[in-house]
């Protein structure tokens, strides 16, 4: 059995700060010593990694991405093969990507479609989500079958009429089964409806740009779904999560649900953070590049988010990485900003944006990690396997460097996407080496990984309830 000892940093986990070095057995943490005591300078092994100066933290843990997802009339631009790695090179260890129930078809069709993108092409360890777009009796009862056999969050949308919509009734019988079976529902919480009427609105107007995205999808509509999700989630007994919170009142929503003891929990994602409707107004529509939905905020939503964040309204951040390229996809909403396929890339650089909100002061470093590695392990049932640094957890660890300044860049990122949404932003932190599993994937800042390294995760039920 391989040996693996990282000597001399810093472990950061959710819970500690320990100055220890780490043994890795077979794949394995097996144990943790303090730097310098008989027992760490015992150990032998067959690699060592020196960490001074250095983080040791566990994975990052990606539970939002769509990895070759088709939307728009066209497919997310990361096959899984690129996408996982640019997550490893990210230190990202872990992603829980979604499949898709086509209309009229299964959820067991579905989840195989998925199956076949990804197996034997990541580079590191994923797991599915499953997309319900046609709730009827047969798909309840799939839903039964997939909890059990580790698919065990299904994602339902109060957006995109036409598309992946669900009218209430659907909504609430997917919940009433989600409550019986342990299941964890997952709402994209945008009143769809309402939105379709202004958008067909705006575009008689000729208000065509990409910034309309974002008029058109209005705060109160987020609220208003995130709201009602949270009665329907009530009315049926089931716990509920709600994906890529970008509003304040959405936010507020949350709180007050968690207030009243409800298992209620929040997403959001560092494009939120991060990146405004300022960027949504760039001009000669480069706006398009940061048309996602939930639609990016006035900037003063952001310290709502990080609030929410700190003081655990909101649990997770995920990056619902959806990436199109500007050239050939986003050009398809020219004079139209409803043709823009929806979403933004991102899977590479959720850790180093959340380090450098620690940087900043929002977060402290054990929330960091929290809210990028162990929470959305807890929330999809993959910790302590995924998540954290203790011993029998998979050895999923990251190497930082938290005083390395990086640029990011469409230049130097390793994405399938023609543009970065954070082009030229200055950030310290930067990952360098990344394990998973016990085997180097990233290592002093090469990609020494392979595809097909990663292997699926069926995942136990959500594990805040
Ligand atoms: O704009 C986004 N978020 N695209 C991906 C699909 C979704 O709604 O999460
Ligand atoms: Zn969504
Ligand atoms: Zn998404």
């Amino acid at each position: 059995m391989s040996r693996t000892v990282i000597h001399g940093g810093l472990v950061v986990t959710a819970s500690d700060e320990i100055h220890a070095d780490v043994l890795i057995e077979g794949g394995r943490i097996a144990a943790l010593a303090a730097h310098g005591t008989d027992a760490a300078t015992s150990w032998s092994a067959d690699r060592r990694i020196d960490a001074t100066g250095m983080y040791v933290l566990p994975g990052g843990v990606d539970a939002h991405t769509h990895m070759e997802m088709p939307f728009g009339g066209t497919y997310a631009a990361d096959t899984f093969e690129t996408g996982t790695r640019a997550a490893a090179w990210g230190g990202t260890t872990t992603i829980v990507d979604f499949a898709i129930q086509s209309m009229g078809r299964s959820l067991r069709e579905g989840l195989d479609t998925w199956h076949a993108k990804a197996d034997g092409r990541c580079a590191v360890d994923y797991g599915f989500h499953m997309i319900l777009s046609d709730v009827n009796e047969s798909s309840l009862k799939e839903m039964d079958r997939l909890v059990a056999e580790g698919v065990t969050s299904f994602k339902l949308f109060m957006a995109y009429p036409g598309v992946f919509y669900s009218d209430d009734g659907r909504i609430l019988r997917a919940m009433q089964r989600a409550s019986g079976n342990g299941g964890l529902v997952m709402m994209h919480a945008e009143n769809g409806i309402a939105i379709d009427v202004l958008v067909e609105q705006a575009l008689a107007e000729g208000r065509t740009d990409p910034r309309y995205h974002g008029d058109v999808r209005k705060v109160a509509l987020e609220a208003e779904a995130t709201h009602r999700a949270v009665q329907l989630a009530r009315v049926a007994g089931a716990p509920l999560y709600v994906v890529h919170v970008s509003a304040d009142e959405a936010v507020d929503e949350i709180a007050a649900a968690r207030h009243k003891g409800l298992p209620v929990f929040g997403e959001t994602c560092p494009q939120y953070l991060f990146l405004s409707t300022d960027n949504l107004a760039e001009p000669g529509f480069e706006g398009a590049k940061y048309v996602c939905s939930t639609p990016l905020r006035p900037r003063e939503h952001q310290e709502v988010l990080w609030r929410g964040l700190r003081n655990n309204e909101l649990q997770v951040v995920s990056t619902d990485h959806c990436p199109f390229c500007f050239s050939g996809q986003k050009e398809m909403g020219r004079g139209d900003f409803s043709k823009i396929p929806n979403g933004m890339p991102g899977v590479e650089h959720r850790m180093d944006l959340l380090h450098q909100a620690v940087v900043d002061g929002h977060l402290s470093r054990r929330r960091w990690v929290e809210i990028a590695c162990a929470s959305p392990a807890r929330m999809f049932g993959l910790y302590p396997k995924k998540g954290t640094i203790a011993p029998g957890a998979d050895a999923d660890v990251v190497i930082y460097d938290p005083g390395a300044e990086q640029t990011i860049s469409a230049e130097t990122h390793h994405m399938a996407v023609d543009y970065s949404a954070y082009e030229g932003r200055r950030v310290t932190g930067q990952v360098r080496t990344v394990l998973s599993r016990g085997v180097p994937v990233i290592e002093d800042r090469a990609y020494v990984g392979h595809a097909g390294h990663g292997t699926y995760l069926p995942r136990g039920t959500c594990q805040y309830l």
